[in-house]
């Protein structure tokens, strides 16, 4: 029996957390017709076209608080767009292709995310940069994102009865990263460098086979309050510090009430909710998920899906028999 989300509110259990998995594996099956067609935007628009019909008809009233852009940049699920035709009221925060370069370029981890939580439970980060260090649950209590990179990895190997070497971490390959990366080289720890999808690195860094033990470094802010939602749910560790990358981007950041920008940002600041539902499926291939496999009329697709309150993590394979229903609810 799947877990309900119960309503604070009314005390009932109006959704179940599988349907948001159905939301997600939507938006993965469009995107991944995309795959390596060099098309990074028709690819997002035809994955967040699938996860809006989805939503919208979910027995749920949601409010998007991470989406595709404010209202006059986005036509769809842009922030505060409402969602749903029940009466349980969300938050939604959504990336319907999380490394929309990797889905044009084919190129492995791209998943389509999803997380809710009840009202307020979700930060409403502003579009900017985020310094982020991710580890999982028996790391989490050892690390701190101001510490040096070489006492926070000494501890992960520590926490992880390991040795350094046999710590990796996961790093955005972007100049920004270089000191990043020398310090990191420095302390002997193995290194995996993405062209792209700092969620999938963060998610797996707690989640254990992905192999991957730390994720750290700049990506964007919005990202950040996804993975800190799948890491509340996991029991992992997850720091952030907003990076706006002009004065621009602070002021927005202050006129959306980030008084002070250097603040340490925890999981319980980014994700405070109790009740998160978090939900992912692979476009392509990945350390979390494997990505969409088409065959004959069917596709089958692979998810996770945990759920903070229940403290469940599930795997979710699913076959799609094309032909049968279209791809929806
Ligand atoms: P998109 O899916 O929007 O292309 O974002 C992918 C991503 O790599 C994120 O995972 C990461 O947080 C961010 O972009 C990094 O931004 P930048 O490419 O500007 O360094």
């Amino acid at each position: 029996m799947a877990t309900m989300i119960v309503s604070h509110r009314t005390g009932h259990t109006p959704v179940d957390t599988l349907d948001f998995v159905k939301v997600t594996e939507v938006a993965a099956l469009a995107a991944s017709r995309w795959m390596g067609r060099g098309e990074r935007n028709t690819a997002d628009g035809a994955a967040v076209e699938a996860m809006r019909d989805a939503l919208s008809e979910m027995e749920i009233s949601g409010r998007v608080v991470i989406g595709e852009g404010e209202r006059d940049e986005a036509p769809m699920l842009y922030i505060g767009e409402e969602l749903g035709r029940g009466a349980y009221e969300v938050d939604i925060a959504v990336d319907p292709v999380e490394g929309t370069n990797l889905v044009a370029n084919g190129l492995p981890n791209s998943i389509a995310v999803m997380a809710i939580a009840e009202r307020g439970g979700l930060l409403h980060a502003p579009d900017s940069y985020m310094q982020k260090l991710a580890v999982g649950p028996k790391a989490a209590a050892y690390v701190h994102i101001d510490a040096k990179v070489s006492d926070n990895l000494a501890a992960v190997a520590n926490a992880l009865e390991r040795p350094i070497n046999d710590v990796t971490v996961v790093i955005l390959d972007r100049p920004r990263h270089k000191d990043l990366i020398a310090a990191v080289r420095s302390t002997g720890a193995r290194i995996k460098l993405i062209s792209d999808g700092d969620v999938d690195a963060a998610i797996a860094t707690a989640v254990e086979g992905t192999g991957i033990h730390v994720a750290m470094g700049i990506g964007g802010a919005p990202e950040g309050v996804l993975a800190a939602a799948a890491l509340k749910c996991l029991g992992g560790g997850f720091m952030g510090r907003l990076k706006p990358r002009n004065e621009d981007e602070a002021q927005r950041a202050r006129a959306m009430g980030f008084g002070d920008l250097d603040r340490v940002l925890g999981i319980e600041d980014l994700a405070m909710g109790d009740n998160i539902v978090f939900a992912a499926t692979g476009i392509t291939d990945g350390d979390l998920v494997r990505g969409v496999r088409f065959f004959g009329n069917n596709a089958r697709t692979h998810s996770i899906v945990m759920h903070s309150l229940a403290g469940t993590l599930r795997f979710i394979e699913t076959v799609h028999r094309l032909g049968a229903l279209p791809p929806r609810l």
